[in-house]
């Protein structure tokens, strides 16, 4: 059966980058055995555009249906001033909240080659591989009360609502012990319990759950400032960070800039329909890049490694996840860079150069594939 992938390229460098991506789709409907049926469909302003919304509620019903979805990036200028509720980002968090994608997965890895595009010395990001799990689908992004009201004495009023409830916290703290498991084995989950009841409640089901289900993990707790401070200082102390939806935005940003290059990082959000089967979105961390698009100057690493974390955890494929991973390191380790990493002494190519490269690496290399249970 091939697995169905609903890709969304979006707006901006999306659909440039996802171009890259449709190369290695190709590459292995070839080269391996796995099978994929595609379909496309527009989001965020190129939505707007044709459909009058960011996100149809017929594009929501074939994203329900498909294995995985593979999303660019969403906004740009040209729809900075379309209504509030219909704006491309309103867009991207419905398609979070429909496919219930409550956890949401950003890897911050810093590949030795691209070490010196790190604004922080060498020797404090050498080798660092965090994974900050941020809770998706709920706190202040969707707590109600929220809204503009005006009180009538030339003076407005501004609300949103930092709301969590147990089983929120526990679904995502357990897919935060469960990764850790296969990692270094340590969580550190953040919130301010120090000033937020729902934060003092984090911080109590986190150590919950730690007690009852994996109390073989080690579990810390800190507040979410001082891991925006820890996160520069000395990022190597951690592994995998949990977090609620806004201070995960925050601090997922922080980390991504540790690694200096936004254009390589790839993240995943995962959910469980009511049938129990698997809603899966990947997109890069990068936005959409309105400045420099459709200039062939856009990286689409992160778009490519975003698709290998789909091979890993929708399709259970590590051995071509791993294939890829390792296609993308030799093409780093050769000096070949888009114009985001470029350095001294490196070649500088195109968007779809990157992808044409990337593919004759993928050939060269041994394919160890193993077909999944
Ligand atoms: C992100 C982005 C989004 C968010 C915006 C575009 C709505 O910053 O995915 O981190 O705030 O979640
Ligand atoms: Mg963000």
């Amino acid at each position: 059966m091939p697995y169905s992938l609903m890709i969304l390229p979006g707006d901006g460098i999306g659909p440039e980058a996802m171009s890259e991506v449709k190369k290695v789709i190709s590459w292995l409907q070839e080269n391996a055995d796995i099978e994929f049926d595609i379909q496309e469909d527009l989001v965020g302003g190129a939505a707007i555009d044709a459909y009058g919304v960011p996100f149809s509620d017929e594009t929501l019903e074939k994203c329900k249906k498909a294995d995985a979805v593979l999303l660019g990036a969403v906004g740009g200028p040209k729809w900075d001033n379309v209504d509030y509720n219909i704006r491309p980002e309103a867009g991207l968090l419905r398609i979070r909240k429909e496919l219930d994608l409550f956890a949401n997965l950003r890897p911050a890895i810093v590949f030795d080659a691209l070490i010196e595009a790190s604004t922080l010395k060498e020797e404090v990001v050498r080798g660092l591989d965090i994974l900050i799990v941020r809770e998706l689908t709920g706190g202040v992004y969707f707590g109600e009360p929220r809204g503009i009201e005006d009180l009538g004495n030339g003076q407005r009023r501004g609300v949103n609502t930092q709301v969590y409830t147990t089983s929120e916290i526990e679904r995502v703290g357990r897919i935060a012990f469960d990764l850790a498991k296969k990692r270094s084995n340590r969580v550190c989950s953040c919130e301010k319990a120090n000033v937020m009841e729902s934060g003092k409640l984090w911080r109590e089901d986190m150590s919950a759950l730690h007690a009852a289900e994996f109390s073989d993990v080690e579990l810390s707790h800190m507040y979410a400032d001082n891991c925006a401070m820890q996160l520069l200082r000395n990022p190597s102390q951690f592994d995998v960070i949990v977090t609620d939806n806004l201070f995960g935005d925050i601090l997922s940003d922080e980390a991504a800039m540790l690694t200096g290059s936004l254009g390589m990082l790839p993240s995943a959000s995962l959910g469980m329909s009511g049938t129990g089967i698997c809603n899966a979105l990947y997109e890069p961390v990068h936005g959409s890049a309105p400045d420099i698009a459709g200039q062939g100057k856009a990286n689409p690493l992160a778009s490519i490694l975003s698709f290998s974390m789909a091979l890993r955890y929708s399709f259970n494929r590590g051995d071509l996840a791993d294939h890829l991973e390792q296609a993308v390191q030799n093409v780093l380790n050769s000096g070949i860079r888009t114009a985001d990493i470029m350095a001294d002494g490196c070649k500088q190519v195109s968007t779809s150069e990157m992808g044409d490269i990337l593919v004759e690496r993928l050939s060269a290399q041994p394919l160890q594939s193993q077909s999944a249970a």
